[in-house]
């Protein structure tokens, strides 16, 4: 199968780290856009970055583009797209069946159809009385678990058609059944540990853990386990082009640097604790964890060190943090943890100047709308 660009989406700020993962998966990068990376790859390879990227938040198929100025083209457009004949095995006049059924959701940049809701609905209306015309009959729409989760994309008057190979994001890995006051995005979570260069070996140490996502993420890595393992739906694997390549992808080694990690969870918090037990569990690492109510300060590293320590301290409207975290946190990073690599997410870019230590990298990134910061420090 020919070779065909897609586009990996993530969270505004982590486009170098996912094209470096995609790169390490052998998928050619082709081009970043802000929140997006281009990579070729044939179909087992978009497969593979579905169920290898710990980054990503999507994995995308281009299936036509063309101008839109009007919702008269935009709706002109898709139904000749379903009426045509079809022709690549990834195009909507062979994926839009009416036994398929499907979703659609808009996103509109400097163009003229801004109502993203109405471009959605029109999108609809085109592709319904497309299949009416052609087969008689249509296909349902399920916001859920759709067969086809369709995206259309307007940027300067002029929309993409996008496929979602998966069908829902990425960052539902399945692991996390409880939740804390202010958990960390799995994709956040896994970036900040591969942009850390750490080489995947332990002991891992998050002494603010909350509900353990730094931990089933090293965890993951350290293991060599594939960040979806839990996933059982899958979009793609409904379609017939893609019919029998998730199990070939599943089935490829992925290399496991420490397999007999060690994750040190702290946190002041019993009910975080629990949490975080829940979902290491759940993730298959509670054989590799240990857990305990601790003070960050106070806590001793690790036994079997220097390893990675990673933090996700509390800021902001979420949870109150007190004035002098951080500066407590560079020392306790300066006395304590000499020798190792630490990795950092500040959900207030302002806080980590306070540290009192430089670190390697400092990359901005954008957690929904709020600005964050990883910044990664080696310890020497
Ligand atoms: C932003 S949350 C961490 C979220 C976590 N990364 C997750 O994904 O669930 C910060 C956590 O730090 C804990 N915490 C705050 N101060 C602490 C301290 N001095 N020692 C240990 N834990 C602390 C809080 O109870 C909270 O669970």
């Amino acid at each position: 199968m020919n070779e065909r660009r897609w586009v990996a989406t993530c969270s505004r700020g982590l486009e170098e780290i996912v094209a470096a993962e995609l790169s390490a998966l052998g998928l050619a990068p082709a081009g970043h856009e802000i929140g997006g990376v281009g990579f070729l790859a044939d179909l087992p390879g978009a497969v593979r970055a579905c169920w290898r990227s710990r980054a990503a938040t999507r994995v995308l198929a281009e299936l036509a583009s063309f101008p839109a100025p009007d919702e008269e083209s935009l709706y002109r457009a898709v139904r000749a797209l379903v009426a045509a004949p079809p022709a690549a095995p990834l195009s909507l006049s062979s994926l839009a069946t009416p036994e398929r059924s499907f979703a659609v959701s808009a996103t509109s940049t400097r163009s003229r159809l801004r109502d993203t809701r109405w471009i959605a609905l029109k999108t609809k209306d085109a592709l319904v009385d497309a299949q009416r015309a052609r087969w008689g009959r249509r296909a349902n729409v399920d916001r859920e678990a759709p067969d086809l989760a369709l995206r259309i994309r307007l940027l300067e008057d002029r929309a993409a058609l996008l496929l979602d190979l998966a069908g829902t994001p990425l960052d539902r890995r399945g692991y996390r059944l409880s939740t804390t006051v202010a958990p960390m995005r799995e994709q956040l979570a896994a970036a900040a540990l591969l942009a850390s260069g750490w080489n995947g070996r332990g002991p891992v140490v998050d002494p603010m853990c909350g509900s353990g996502t730094l931990l089933a993420e090293a965890g993951a890595i350290a293991l060599g386990l594939a960040p979806n393992r839990l996933r059982s739906e899958w979009a793609f694997d409904r379609l017939e082009p893609f019919r029998g390549l998730l199990r070939s992808v599943r089935a490829e080694p992925i290399p496991a640097p420490d397999p007999e990690v060690r994750l040190h969870g702290y946190d002041l918090e019993p009910t975080a604790l629990t949490a975080a037990a829940t979902n290491l569990e759940a993730a298959g690492l509670g054989r590799h964890t240990t857990l305990a109510r601790g003070d960050a300060f106070e806590e001793p590293p690790p036994p079997g060190g220097p390893g990675l320590l990673a933090i996700n301290p509390p800021y902001g409207e979420r949870i109150a943090a007190p004035a002098d975290q951080w500066r407590r946190l560079g020392d306790l990073l300066k006395q304590r943890y000499r020798g190792w690599k630490a990795v950092l997410i500040a959900g207030d870019p302002a806080l980590g100047k306070q540290l009192g230590l430089r670190p390697t990298r400092r990359i901005p990134v954008w957690n929904g709308p709020v600005e964050a910061r990883i910044l990664i420090l080696d310890l020497w």
